[in-house]
């Protein structure tokens, strides 16, 4: 696959993201998935929906529905575009895997969402160093059907757009998507329950968001948030918990004015 990018112009940079013209539209080859990309898709897709009920957020599960998701059958692309597009206008971009940060929020305020077509093999089923389809695909995509998450990924993107040469205000957007859209908890009336694509795709991190003692659960705050470091090689030591998907969408605001300040204090410094 690497060869083939070449051909077209993308390449690598030394931190591993990849360059190119991202107006340039990469297609899923459906075709080229083997029987172990149909196999691995199904054990992780079995294994994840009998664990989720009672666990993941009524609105990723009725996602999953919407956007037709199935044990047998590696999702088509186009197939979910077509479903997002009346959703929420949103719809699925090809990458090949992470890209810069200007060219991910730039795709994203255009309601792109970033997806790899690629999936993870036999020996990997249960940790990957790089996002894999199964937790763009399987993780992500169900709950971009709801517009107040949708609108509130628009708004970030927009924000980080604003600063995209500050060091410390991508990383503040960085911590809140992650702590929100990749590790959030949400309490709803049945009780506390998933809705970030980082935990919903990893069983292991399914059980111990929602049950282990070790974690702290606390409410949402833009603040705590934007002063918490995020941990990429194993699970979090901290989860937030959002009320609802609007209670995000309406914080935007906050967020802007903390990393206003965020911004004009570093300018102060230098
Ligand atoms: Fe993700």
């Amino acid at each position: 696959m690497e060869q083939d990018l070449e051909k077209i112009g993308v390449t690598r940079n030394e931190s591993g993201y990849y360059i190119y013209d991202t107006r340039m539209v990469l297609k899923q080859e459906y075709d080229k998935y083997t029987s172990e990309d149909f196999e691995v898709w199904k054990i992780l897709y079995e294994r994840q929906m009998a664990n989720l009920p009672g666990k993941a957020t009524q609105e990723y599960l009725h996602g999953i529905q919407k956007v037709n998701f199935v044990a047998d059958k590696i999702p088509v692309f186009d197939e979910v575009n077509e479903i997002l597009k009346k959703a929420t206008g949103w719809q699925v971009h090809v990458v090949p895997g992470l890209l810069p940060n200007k060219d991910f929020f730039e795709l994203m305020r255009g309601g792109n969402f970033c997806a790899t077509t690629w999936l993870r093999t036999m020996e990997q089923l249960n940790y990957l160093e790089e996002p894999d389809m199964f937790h763009d695909v399987f993780g992500h995509v169900p709950l971009l059907t709801n517009q107040a998450l949708c609108d509130f990924l628009r708004n970030l993107s927009n924000i980080a757009l604003k600063y995209i040469d500050s060091e410390a205000a991508i990383e503040a957007v960085a911590r809140l998507y992650w702590y929100t859209v990749e590790f959030g908890l949400i309490q709803e009336e049945a009780g506390l329950r998933i809705y970030g694509a980082g935990i919903l795709s990893s069983s292991g991190e399914t059980d111990y968001s929602l049950q282990s003692d070790k974690p702290q659960r606390v409410p949402y705050d833009v603040k705590h948030i934007i002063d918490t470091p995020y941990i990429k090689d194993r699970f979090q030591e901290i989860y937030f918990v959002v009320d609802s998907f609007e209670q995000i969408y309406e914080s935007i605001t906050e967020i802007e004015q903390y990393i206003d300040a965020l911004v004009e204090s570093e300018l102060k410094s230098a």
